[in-house]
């Protein structure tokens, strides 16, 4: 069991302590600690993900919808390959992180963020997906908050993303998010997002997620 501080300002009340079976990560670096938190009445626990998550993964991949499978893997696949599900749960954290978000009742995974570092450092590319009746109850956010404080702990420049132009969600979610769009004519199917973390144009990180709405994420 770890011991996990509750640093965000919910209107629900949130024990200091969670429970984090035997997970035995780095307890206190940004982004990287393991934290219990209430998602519309549904306790969560937001982590690091591990190898032993990967059957938990396939499932969560498993109960996605096809196209949010598409908007995620920009491609019409059905079913993940085995070696890639097992390569997104063995993550070293230092170049790339993923949080998952687990279901305490269920022990299922509901929700994942990643964050790779890019060769043209100092910037990262994310990816996130959420589990259909786990979305628009806040779970995005706080895990795109997590990486951003991850992010800015490994002192990126800044947090980019390509979108598929059809995914309105998604492009509503990253613009309040603070992200900058960018069309280009050459590839019109594909939206460039980014997130600047340094700099002009950077934003704060510190602002809660409170009933729904956003404050300086
Ligand atoms: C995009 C995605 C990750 C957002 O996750 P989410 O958990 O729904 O995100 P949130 O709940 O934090 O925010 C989504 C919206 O719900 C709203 N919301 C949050 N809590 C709410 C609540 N309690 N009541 C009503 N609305 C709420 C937010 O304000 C936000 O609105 P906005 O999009 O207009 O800014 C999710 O829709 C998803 O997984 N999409 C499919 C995969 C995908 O497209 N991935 C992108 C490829 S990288």
């Amino acid at each position: 069991m770890v011991q996990c501080t509750m640093a965000i300002a919910m209107n629900v009340s949130v024990p200091s302590l969670c429970r984090c079976d035997s997970f035995d990560g780095a307890d206190g670096e940004p982004g990287q600690g393991c934290e219990r938190l209430s998602v519309d009445g549904e306790w969560v626990v937001i982590r690091p993900i591990r190898p032993a998550d990967t059957a938990a993964h396939r499932a969560f991949l498993g109960r996605l919808t096809p196209e949010d499978l598409r908007f995620r893997f920009f491609s019409g696949v059905r079913e993940v390959p085995e070696e890639q599900i097992v390569r997104f749960t063995s993550v070293d954290h230092e170049s790339e992180t993923a949080l998952i978000a687990v279901s305490e009742a269920s022990g299922e995974t509901v929700g994942v963020a990643r964050l790779a570092l890019l060769p043209a450092h100092p910037e990262g590319e994310f990816a996130i997906v959420v589990q259909p009746g786990m979305k628009r109850k806040g779970l995005g956010t706080e895990l795109m908050r997590r990486l951003v404080a991850w992010a800015r702990a490994k002192g990126l420049g800044a947090m980019i993303g390509e979108v598929l132009a059809d995914n309105a969600e998604m492009l509503r979610f990253v613009r309040h998010l603070g992200f900058q769009l960018r069309h280009e004519p050459e590839a019109p199917e594909v939206v460039q997002v980014r997130l600047p973390l340094a700099g002009p144009g950077a934003r704060p990180v510190t602002g809660a997620f409170v009933c729904g709405r956003r404050e300086g994420l």
